[in-house]
């Protein structure tokens, strides 16, 4: 693992910009996999300025999300398919048919999962990863638990998460309790993955993460194992290394 320790948010998503910008630059048809939440935003701005300064270029790139909400419409502003569109997506060249985020309509998990699986083999897995990291050590929406859980899936959601996440929602009742997430198999056949990290709310995860066991209860600790993996964190997000 190749760790920055940087002074500040901005310093995080500038830098993890420039890796996904170098990513684009040196093989233009990448498939990236993307993520949400607060800590990728930052990210998403550099690479639409890059883009806009004529410095990267979207337009054979492919993007494969790592989740999604089941039950939430790609139009409802808390859907993750409404946060890439509104934060990149919509902002750079990219082929909006080329952008791919689990269909959260799908009532059928079975069909959902199965379908989302199809879409990576297909294209082949993902070239860079991108993850953000939950509070209690989940990547994508691989919640803690007693196994590593390979494939996309359905699951539901901890009440650490539907606590993190409530801050984006009217009230903590319309937190959906269930969500489609990428297996920690495609995550790790990733050929490269950078993890981004900010706050001092993440210190426990980011400390089990880099020097704890490798354990389904943190899930982000299976990362020890992946040979090319990039940490871009804040002090306080490494506070208890
Ligand atoms: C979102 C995702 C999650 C988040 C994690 C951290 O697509 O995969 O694992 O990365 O919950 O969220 P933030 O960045 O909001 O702290």
């Amino acid at each position: 693992m190749m760790i920055y320790k940087v002074k500040s948010y901005e310093e995080m998503s500038k830098k993890a910009a420039s890796i996904i910008a170098s990513q684009i630059i040196i093989k233009p048809d990448s498939v990236l996999g993307l993520a949400t939440g607060s800590s990728p935003v930052g990210t998403y701005q550099n690479l639409i300025e890059l883009y806009k300064k004529g410095y990267i270029d979207f337009s054979r790139i492919t993007s494969i999300n790592l989740d999604e909400y089941k039950g939430l419409e790609p139009t409802n502003n808390q859907s993750y398919r409404y946060f890439m569109n509104n934060n990149l997506f919509d902002h750079v060249n990219i082929d909006k048919k080329a952008t791919f985020v689990p269909d959260g309509l799908e009532m059928d998990s079975d069909k959902a999962c199965g379908d989302y699986e199809k879409i990576i083999e297909s294209y082949g897995g993902i070239d860079l990863q991108l993850l953000g990291i939950g509070r209690n050590g989940h990547i994508g929406f691989n919640e803690p638990g007693p196994a590593f859980i390979k494939d996309t899936h359905c699951t539901d959601l901890t009440q650490s998460t539907i606590d993190a996440n409530k801050r984006f929602f009217a009230s903590e009742e319309d937190v959906p309790h269930q969500a489609y997430s990428m297996g920690i198999g495609s995550i790790m056949k990733a050929k490269k993955i950078l993890l981004i990290a900010c706050g001092e709310d993440k210190a426990d995860a980011m400390a089990k993460t880099i020097n704890g066991p490798i354990t389904p209860e943190v899930p982000a600790s299976i990362l020890q194992l992946h040979k090319d993996v990039v940490i871009i964190a804040d002090e306080a997000a490494l506070s208890k290394l």
